[in-house]
């Protein structure tokens, strides 16, 4: 059903087309935490939700953030305004955030893993549903909508160390209580996977799963806690051919040969990787997303332009690239610095 519905408009999207390998007629541009606080748009609507987490509940609100950069900077997608951690306070996670996010209950005893609730996407997260039903009514055929998900490791990495600070005390549990953390990684993959599916469900036209911290991971550990997981989700999601998968990792230099078996559509990365060395290694079936320093958004219109340029011509034939930045846009970043920096991708892509 999705598949039949979707396929004849996702044809029409630069990102859909540039994430399966088509012929485009100019490299698609958006970023990460294009929603945020750099725009003052965005900080006055945060004000009148309250806090974040409000913002991330009220669909209307959510849904009005989401639309900014695609009005304000204009990047060729939408991303639907929530956060990856969210979806845990719908299995018994505590959450707040500071801004930084922080579990006053955080994963400490096999106890605390068999007691997760089951994840049911119509109880735990039925904004959701709702800021992708309200964004796929307003942004019509202008561009694709972009749902998301934190990876299996990523969500364990919060879970067990209880905020950002302590990201690495997942490595105990996986060395130590092996079993244990096969445990929740396996409920998170399922997690996962009725999540995207709820999100594909409801309008998403692309879903992205954010791994952000797997790259702190050797080779070994990547195998044996990420990979089999990853490739559980990919091979269970809805839209086969049809609803781009993207994967980001952040880092993870080691570990590019086993980025092009998890069965994305197209791998995101930052700017550690060399978008060239990485084409080379995983083939032209497997679209690349970034992957440019979020630094460059400090420096002069007149670099920006040039490292847009050095970017792109990463890749010779500009196929299968989507242009993003290497990790989330600073808060503190200029608007006028990422207008600069997405008009130079229309630009220096666009073929004659
Ligand atoms: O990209 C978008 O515009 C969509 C919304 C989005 C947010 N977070 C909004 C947000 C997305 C896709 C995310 C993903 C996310 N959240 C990740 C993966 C990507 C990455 O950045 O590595 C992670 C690890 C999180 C967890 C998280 N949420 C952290 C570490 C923080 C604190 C950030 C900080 O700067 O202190 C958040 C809060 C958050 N999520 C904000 C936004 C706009 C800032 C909160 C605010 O407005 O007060």
């Amino acid at each position: 059903m999705v598949d039949a519905i979707k396929y004849m408009k996702n044809n029409d999207f630069l990102l859909v087309n540039a994430a399966f390998n088509r012929p485009v007629e100019r490299t698609p541009v958006w970023v990460m935490r294009q929603a945020g606080r750099y725009l003052p748009e965005y900080r006055k609507v945060r004000k009148e939700a309250g806090n974040f987490l409000n913002l991330c509940f009220n669909p209307e609100l959510a849904a009005m953030v989401s639309l900014q950069p695609l009005d304000l900077i204009g990047v060729d997608a939408v991303i639907m305004f929530s956060d990856i951690l969210t979806p845990l306070m719908g299995i018994g996670m505590d959450l707040d955030f500071t801004p930084a996010p922080i579990f006053s209950n955080p994963v400490r005893t096999e106890s605390d893993i068999r007691s997760l609730k089951a994840f049911d996407p119509d109880a735990a997260v039925p904004y959701v549903g709702k800021v992708l039903k309200l964004l796929k009514k307003e942004v019509g055929d202008r561009a694709p909508v972009i749902g998301f998900s934190g990876a299996p490791f990523t969500l364990a990495a919060y879970m067990v160390g209880g905020g950002s600070k302590q990201l690495h005390q997942i490595k105990g549990l996986l060395w130590e209580k092996t079993d244990q953390a096969n445990l929740l990684l396996d409920k998170l993959t399922t997690l996962v996977i009725d999540y995207l599916n709820y999100q594909i469900e409801n309008g998403a036209d692309c879903v992205q799963v954010f791994d952000t911290w797997a790259g702190i991971l050797s080779p070994t550990d990547y195998e044996h806690f990420v990979m089999p997981y990853m490739q559980r989700i990919f091979d269970n999601l809805k839209g086969k051919d049809v609803v781009p998968k993207i994967y980001y990792i952040k880092g993870g230099n080691s570990l590019t040969p086993y980025l092009g078996k998890l069965g994305a559509d197209v791998i995101s990365l930052d700017w550690s990787h060399d978008l060239k060395e990485v084409r080379e290694t995983l083939g032209d079936q497997i679209a690349l997303q970034g992957n440019l320093d979020p630094d460059t958004l400090f420096c002069s219109q007149k670099t920006i332009r040039e490292r847009v340029k050095l970017n792109l011509d990463r890749l010779s034939d500009q196929r299968g690239h989507i242009f993003n930045l290497g990790h989330g846009i600073d808060k503190s970043t200029s608007p006028d610095a990422l207008r600069c920096m997405v008009n130079a991708v229309k630009e220096f892509s666009q073929r004659k």
